[in-house]
Protein backbone atom coordinates (compact mmCIF):
# COMPACT_ATOMS: atom_id res chain seq x y z
CA UNK A 1 0.00 0.00 0.00
CA UNK A 2 1.61 3.57 -0.75
CA UNK A 3 0.55 6.46 1.28
CA UNK A 4 1.91 10.11 0.64
CA UNK A 5 3.73 11.72 3.50
CA UNK A 6 5.50 14.72 1.67
CA UNK A 7 4.89 17.08 -1.62
CA UNK A 8 7.76 18.80 -3.33
CA UNK A 9 7.96 22.41 -4.11
CA UNK A 10 6.41 21.85 -7.86
CA UNK A 11 3.37 20.11 -5.84
CA UNK A 12 4.08 16.74 -7.21
CA UNK A 13 2.97 14.02 -4.21
CA UNK A 14 5.65 11.96 -3.07
CA UNK A 15 4.57 8.71 -2.04
CA UNK A 16 6.10 5.58 -0.01
CA UNK A 17 5.06 2.90 2.33
CA UNK A 18 4.75 4.83 5.54
CA UNK A 19 1.76 6.68 6.82
CA UNK A 20 1.61 10.28 7.30
CA UNK A 21 2.08 11.30 10.95
CA UNK A 22 -0.91 11.45 12.55
CA UNK A 23 -2.21 14.30 13.63
CA UNK A 24 -5.83 13.50 15.14
CA UNK A 25 -6.35 9.92 15.32
CA UNK A 26 -9.10 7.60 14.68
CA UNK A 27 -10.10 7.34 18.48
CA UNK A 28 -10.24 11.13 19.15
CA UNK A 29 -12.34 11.51 15.65
CA UNK A 30 -14.34 8.48 16.64
CA UNK A 31 -14.94 10.34 20.19
CA UNK A 32 -15.64 13.52 18.73
CA UNK A 33 -17.84 12.87 15.75
CA UNK A 34 -19.60 11.17 18.67
CA UNK A 35 -20.01 14.24 20.62
CA UNK A 36 -21.18 16.64 17.46
CA UNK A 37 -23.83 14.20 16.68
CA UNK A 38 -25.24 14.58 19.98
CA UNK A 39 -24.87 18.11 20.34
CA UNK A 40 -26.64 18.24 16.46
CA UNK A 41 -29.11 15.67 17.79
CA UNK A 42 -29.67 17.26 21.13
CA UNK A 43 -30.20 20.83 19.49
CA UNK A 44 -32.63 19.62 16.56
CA UNK A 45 -34.68 18.16 18.86
CA UNK A 46 -38.44 18.40 18.20
CA UNK A 47 -37.77 20.21 15.53
CA UNK A 48 -38.75 17.73 12.41
CA UNK A 49 -36.17 15.67 10.04
CA UNK A 50 -33.30 18.44 9.08
CA UNK A 51 -31.64 17.63 6.10
CA UNK A 52 -27.64 17.21 6.13
CA UNK A 53 -25.77 18.62 2.86
CA UNK A 54 -22.21 16.99 2.52
CA UNK A 55 -19.97 18.61 0.30
CA UNK A 56 -18.20 16.48 -2.39
CA UNK A 57 -15.82 14.95 -2.59
CA UNK A 58 -14.10 15.56 1.36
CA UNK A 59 -17.17 15.09 3.70
CA UNK A 60 -18.35 11.88 2.45
CA UNK A 61 -16.57 9.89 5.07
CA UNK A 62 -17.42 12.64 8.07
CA UNK A 63 -21.16 12.67 6.68
CA UNK A 64 -21.72 8.90 7.02
CA UNK A 65 -20.06 8.77 10.17
CA UNK A 66 -21.90 11.94 11.89
CA UNK A 67 -25.19 10.70 10.25
CA UNK A 68 -25.45 7.22 11.56
CA UNK A 69 -25.08 8.33 15.04
CA UNK A 70 -27.83 11.19 15.10
CA UNK A 71 -30.96 10.09 17.01
CA UNK A 72 -33.29 12.52 15.10
CA UNK A 73 -34.68 12.08 11.68
CA UNK A 74 -32.44 13.40 9.14
CA UNK A 75 -32.57 13.18 5.14
CA UNK A 76 -29.39 12.84 3.04
CA UNK A 77 -28.15 15.50 -0.04
CA UNK A 78 -24.63 16.48 -1.33
CA UNK A 79 -23.93 18.97 -3.05
CA UNK A 80 -20.06 19.92 -5.13
CA UNK A 81 -18.29 22.79 -5.41
CA UNK A 82 -14.66 23.55 -7.03
CA UNK A 83 -12.49 26.79 -7.12
CA UNK A 84 -12.54 28.56 -10.71
CA UNK A 85 -9.82 26.97 -12.20
CA UNK A 86 -8.74 29.95 -14.10
CA UNK A 87 -8.91 32.43 -11.31
CA UNK A 88 -6.54 33.67 -8.63
CA UNK A 89 -5.99 31.00 -5.96
CA UNK A 90 -6.03 33.74 -3.40
CA UNK A 91 -9.44 35.01 -4.80
CA UNK A 92 -12.05 32.70 -3.27
CA UNK A 93 -13.90 32.12 -6.07
CA UNK A 94 -16.32 29.40 -6.27
CA UNK A 95 -18.27 27.62 -8.42
CA UNK A 96 -21.25 25.00 -7.85
CA UNK A 97 -20.72 21.56 -9.92
CA UNK A 98 -23.92 19.55 -8.98
CA UNK A 99 -26.24 21.06 -6.94
CA UNK A 100 -28.54 19.32 -4.02
CA UNK A 101 -31.58 16.83 -5.93
CA UNK A 102 -34.23 18.35 -3.04
CA UNK A 103 -36.43 20.68 -2.04
CA UNK A 104 -34.81 22.24 0.84
CA UNK A 105 -37.21 24.99 1.08
CA UNK A 106 -38.92 25.14 4.87
CA UNK A 107 -36.12 22.75 5.79
CA UNK A 108 -33.70 23.30 8.29
CA UNK A 109 -30.40 22.68 6.35
CA UNK A 110 -26.77 21.65 7.90
CA UNK A 111 -24.23 22.35 5.73
CA UNK A 112 -21.54 19.28 6.48
CA UNK A 113 -17.66 19.69 5.43
CA UNK A 114 -14.89 17.87 5.71
CA UNK A 115 -12.51 21.12 5.97
CA UNK A 116 -13.32 25.28 6.64
CA UNK A 117 -9.78 27.01 5.24
CA UNK A 118 -10.28 30.17 3.88
CA UNK A 119 -13.99 29.81 4.68
CA UNK A 120 -14.72 30.75 0.96
CA UNK A 121 -16.49 28.10 0.41
CA UNK A 122 -18.41 27.72 3.19
CA UNK A 123 -19.73 31.23 2.69
CA UNK A 124 -20.51 30.46 -0.81
CA UNK A 125 -22.75 27.62 0.33
CA UNK A 126 -24.00 29.02 2.55
CA UNK A 127 -25.41 31.86 0.37
CA UNK A 128 -26.73 29.83 -2.30
CA UNK A 129 -28.46 27.55 0.37
CA UNK A 130 -30.36 30.71 1.82
CA UNK A 131 -31.62 31.60 -1.71
CA UNK A 132 -33.65 28.48 -1.71
CA UNK A 133 -35.46 29.76 1.60
CA UNK A 134 -34.82 26.96 4.11
CA UNK A 135 -36.35 27.41 7.90
CA UNK A 136 -32.62 27.36 9.45
CA UNK A 137 -29.23 26.53 8.23
CA UNK A 138 -26.25 26.29 9.79
CA UNK A 139 -22.78 24.82 9.09
CA UNK A 140 -20.76 21.40 10.67
CA UNK A 141 -17.05 21.23 9.90
CA UNK A 142 -14.39 18.80 11.17
CA UNK A 143 -11.95 20.65 11.23
CA UNK A 144 -11.03 24.46 10.82
CA UNK A 145 -7.48 26.51 9.75
CA UNK A 146 -8.44 29.11 11.92
CA UNK A 147 -5.46 31.05 11.04
CA UNK A 148 -5.96 30.67 7.39
CA UNK A 149 -9.78 32.20 7.35
CA UNK A 150 -9.90 35.08 4.77
CA UNK A 151 -13.55 35.96 5.40
CA UNK A 152 -15.79 35.84 8.79
CA UNK A 153 -17.82 32.46 8.72
CA UNK A 154 -19.86 31.14 11.40
CA UNK A 155 -18.91 27.06 11.88
CA UNK A 156 -21.47 25.89 14.29
CA UNK A 157 -20.45 22.74 15.25
CA UNK A 158 -16.46 22.18 14.85
CA UNK A 159 -14.84 19.05 15.80
CA UNK A 160 -10.99 20.53 15.66
CA UNK A 161 -9.20 23.74 15.40
CA UNK A 162 -5.53 22.99 13.32
CA UNK A 163 -2.63 24.83 12.65
CA UNK A 164 -1.58 25.83 9.22
CA UNK A 165 -0.46 22.23 7.69
CA UNK A 166 -2.31 19.91 4.91
CA UNK A 167 -3.97 17.40 6.26
CA UNK A 168 -5.51 14.41 4.52
CA UNK A 169 -7.04 11.02 5.49
CA UNK A 170 -10.82 11.09 6.54
CA UNK A 171 -11.79 12.33 3.71
CA UNK A 172 -9.04 14.81 2.81
CA UNK A 173 -6.73 14.69 0.10
CA UNK A 174 -3.58 15.66 -1.49
CA UNK A 175 -3.90 15.53 -4.85
CA UNK A 176 -6.54 12.80 -4.54
CA UNK A 177 -4.42 10.64 -2.11
CA UNK A 178 -4.75 9.27 0.97
CA UNK A 179 -8.92 10.09 1.63
CA UNK A 180 -9.49 6.39 3.06
CA UNK A 181 -6.82 7.01 6.29
CA UNK A 182 -8.79 6.37 8.60
CA UNK A 183 -6.94 8.94 10.34
CA UNK A 184 -6.16 12.54 9.70
CA UNK A 185 -1.99 13.02 8.85
CA UNK A 186 0.04 15.51 8.00
CA UNK A 187 1.67 15.86 4.76
CA UNK A 188 4.76 18.11 4.48
CA UNK A 189 6.93 20.28 1.61
CA UNK A 190 9.82 17.44 0.85
CA UNK A 191 12.69 19.84 2.20
CA UNK A 192 11.34 20.26 5.25
C1 LIG B 1 -12.00 21.45 0.45
C2 LIG B 1 -13.07 21.21 1.48
C3 LIG B 1 -13.91 22.44 1.40
C4 LIG B 1 -12.97 23.50 0.87
C5 LIG B 1 -12.64 24.45 1.97
O1 LIG B 1 -12.47 21.01 -0.79
O2 LIG B 1 -13.80 20.05 1.22
O3 LIG B 1 -15.02 22.26 0.54
O4 LIG B 1 -11.77 22.84 0.44
O5 LIG B 1 -11.72 25.42 1.52
P1 LIG B 1 -11.96 26.96 1.74
O6 LIG B 1 -12.43 27.16 3.15
O7 LIG B 1 -10.60 27.58 1.51
O8 LIG B 1 -12.96 27.41 0.75
P2 LIG B 1 -11.47 20.76 -2.01
O9 LIG B 1 -11.45 21.96 -2.89
O10 LIG B 1 -10.15 20.29 -1.48
O11 LIG B 1 -12.20 19.61 -2.79
P3 LIG B 1 -12.50 18.11 -2.32
O12 LIG B 1 -13.43 18.19 -1.15
O13 LIG B 1 -13.13 17.50 -3.53
O14 LIG B 1 -11.18 17.48 -1.95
Amino acid sequence: MCYLTAFTNSGAPTVSDTLPSVLISEAEIESRVTELAADISRDYQDKGDIVLIGVLKGAFIFLADLSRRLTIPRTIEFIAVSSYPDSDVSSGAVRLVMDVRGNIEDRHVLIVEDIVDTGHTLAYLTELLESHHPASIRSCALVRKAERAEVDVEVDYLGFDIGDEWVVGYGLDYAEHDRTLPFIGVVKPQDQ
